[in-house]
Formats: structure tokens, sequence, C-alpha cells
């Protein structure tokens, strides 16, 4: 299920993947998180304590919330600065407003095409994954990222505190993506053997 402030754009959204035999749904927020057994928050990040109230903590009580969003400010133009950044991040920020709901940060750092296909690109290359229920980010790992997305070198930075690290390194990602004039690029960490 897809949701929007918008029911009729969503609605459209899944005719169009049910015409083609798949099973998918429109709905508003508080309609997805009640239906999902696991839920994502891809909402613009400026906005995502908004969206996210409007889901409803309750809908949300008990699930993983996989949370992909970037608090970017665009409000003064080119280069955005992070509405909340150093001592804190949208992560924390939003498994303090739910705190009965497991809160997974991961794929914030790269584009949504590689997101799902990590082979777009040759070579090895990482993705970041940090929460607070281990349980929670162990799920996520093996069964979306590995299995279903086919990522393989995954960094578990920790605790849902490391948000800040992988939310703050959208300032250098936005800069290499005026550089490299694609959002096709992603980072490897390299360690002395
Ligand atoms: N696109 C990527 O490749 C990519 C990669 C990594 C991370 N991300 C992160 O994923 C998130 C979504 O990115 P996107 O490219 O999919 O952006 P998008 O197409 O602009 O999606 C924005 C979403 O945020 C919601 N939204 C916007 N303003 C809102 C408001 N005032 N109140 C409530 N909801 C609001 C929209 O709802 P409506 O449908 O109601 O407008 C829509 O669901 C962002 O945080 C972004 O940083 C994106």
């Amino acid at each position: 299920m897809l949701s929007s402030r918008d029911i009729s754009k969503v609605k459209k959204w899944a005719e169009e993947f049910n015409n083609k035999g798949y099973k998918a749904y429109g709905g508003t927020f508080s309609m997805a998180a009640k239906f999902g057994e696991i839920t994502i928050n891809c909402t613009t990040g400026a906005h995502s304590i908004e969206a996210l109230t409007t889901a409803g903590a309750d809908n949300l009580k008990g699930k993983i919330l996989i949370d992909l969003a970037n608090p970017l400010d665009f409000s003064k133009g080119m280069p955005p600065s992070l509405t909340v950044a150093n001592t804190n991040s949208l992560g924390e920020e939003i498994q303090k407003m739910l705190p009965n709901t497991k809160v997974v940060k991961t794929l914030n750092t790269i584009n949504a095409k590689l997101m799902v296909n990590p082979e777009i690109l040759s070579g090895e290359h990482d993705l970041f994954i940090c929460g607070n229920d281990k349980a929670s980010k162990d799920w996520v790992k093996e069964e979306l990222l590995t299995k279903s997305f086919g990522w393989t070198n995954i960094i578990d930075l920790g605790d849902i505190t490391y948000s800040r690290a992988m939310e703050m390194y959208l300032i250098l990602w936005v800069r290499l993506y005026n550089i490299m004039e694609s959002p096709l690029f992603n980072i490897h960490i390299v360690k002395k053997t």
C-alpha cells in the first residue's frame, strides 16, 4: 500500500499495478500505517513528523518502521542544509515520537533506483543501517536488504543515534551528485587487512 495526502493519486497508482497483475492498494497515511506489517517512512524529511502524526502512533505500535527520509531543508536554495543535525536527527525524533515502534534507519544514503537494485553499480559498495532493536535490524538486513534487494555489504552502525551520521552524509551526497552529474553512485569503506 502506498499512501498520500491525496488519495486519488495513490489509488490511480494502485490501479496501474493491479492492471499488471499485482496486488496494490492506495490509501491515506493512517490506512497504510494500519495495513502494513512492515512500514516505510519515505516522506519529505522536513515533514515526516507531521506525516507520521497523521499516520497514527497506535497504527504503528509494535511494528518495524523503516525510515529512509532525509531532513533536507531547501528553503534557502542550494545546497540544502538539515532541519536537525549534530546532536539530534530525524531518526531519533521519529523513535521518540513512536516509542512503541521499532525504527530502523537505512537506505537514506543512496538513490531510490539503487535501493532496490544495488547491482546497478559494478564493484563493492556499502549500505548503512542503525536502530535500537537488534531483532528488527536483523530482519530488515536479512529479509529485505539481502534476500529481496541483493545487498551484500551492510554496515550496522549501532543504535538510532547513528542516524545523525547517516543523515549528515547527505550534505556530501548532494555535492557528489553535482560533481558526478548522476544520482547513481555510492561509497565503499576500505580497511587495511
Ligand atoms: N528519491 C530518492 O532517490 C531518495 C533516496 C534516499 C532517500 N530519500 C528520502 O525519501 C523521502 C522521500 O523522497 P521522494 O524523492 O520520494 O520525495 P517525494 O516524491 O517528494 O515524496 C514526498 C512524500 O512526502 C509527503 N509529504 C510532502 N510534504 C508533506 C507534508 N507537508 N505533510 C505530509 N506529507 C508530506 C508526500 O505526500 P503527498 O503524496 O501527500 O504529497 C510524499 O509521500 C525523502 O525524505 C528523501 O530524502 C529519497
